[in-house]
């Protein structure tokens, strides 16, 4: 289990099947969806926990009592492509959640990300940024899109991410201990092309169906 401090890992029978069924090379592309809603529910939903509530009164058929409201504006910023997949999920708990867009590759060469894409909404200074992907590999995407955001304004940002090699958390919590990371698994390494091992390929393109 890796510890350490604003880094949570997800540690569910739920997410144990369902990341071997990603990890699986003969998973379909319908299975593969499909386990990946599953996860990203359980990430959304972890992702989202500590957020301030305001309290309000609330009429039930029987009494009075007391309710809450979420207090903060979300905005969920998924890393392009892949980080798509996780967006769902988090409208679903949050529906008038705003989506800015940072779209990245990463060069098959270098490993180093490539921008090509940002659209934010306003209020990322104020609100709850929670940036998706589910890959942290080198880190380098996410350490890109982190020091966007905190240009732009952004002040809470929560990093989401259904697999993470040990490298790419060492660099982020490292460089950004204000962000904390949620994923569902932490791998043993990245290979000499900079891929996590064991993973489960290319999300991306296991997802939409490219190659
Ligand atoms: C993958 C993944 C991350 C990045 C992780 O994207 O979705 O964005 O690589 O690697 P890093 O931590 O070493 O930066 P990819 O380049 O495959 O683009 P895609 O999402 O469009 O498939």
């Amino acid at each position: 289990m890796y510890t350490k401090e604003n880094v949570t890992v997800l540690d569910h029978p739920v997410v144990a099947r369902d990341l071997s069924i990603l990890r699986n090379q003969d998973t379909d592309i319908v299975e593969f969806r499909t386990a990946m809603a599953r996860i990203a529910t359980i990430l959304a939903y972890t992702s989202l926990k500590e957020l301030p509530l305001r309290e309000t009164s609330i009429q039930t058929p029987i009494t009075e009592t007391k309710g809450y409201h979420i207090d903060t504006d979300v905005i969920v910023v998924p890393i392009l492509r892949a980080g798509l997949t996780l967006v769902d999920a988090i409208m679903n708990f949050i529906p008038d959640a705003k989506v800015g867009h940072l779209g990245m590759y990463r060069d098959e060469i270098t490993h180093e990300p490539v921008d090509y894409y940002s659209n934010l909404p306003d209020g990322i200074s104020e609100g709850l940024v929670l940036l998706v992907d589910p890959m942290l590999a080198t880190g380098g995407s996410a350490d890109d899109a982190i020091g966007y955001l905190k240009k732009q304004g952004a002040k809470k940002i929560r990093f989401t991410s259904l697999i993470s090699a040990p490298e790419g958390l060492k660099r982020i919590t490292e460089k950004y201990p204000d962000v904390s990371i949620i994923t569902a698994a932490v791998d043993e390494k990245l290979n000499e092309d900079a891929f996590i091992v064991p993973g489960l390929g290319d999300a991306g393109d296991r997802y939409f169906g490219t190659s």
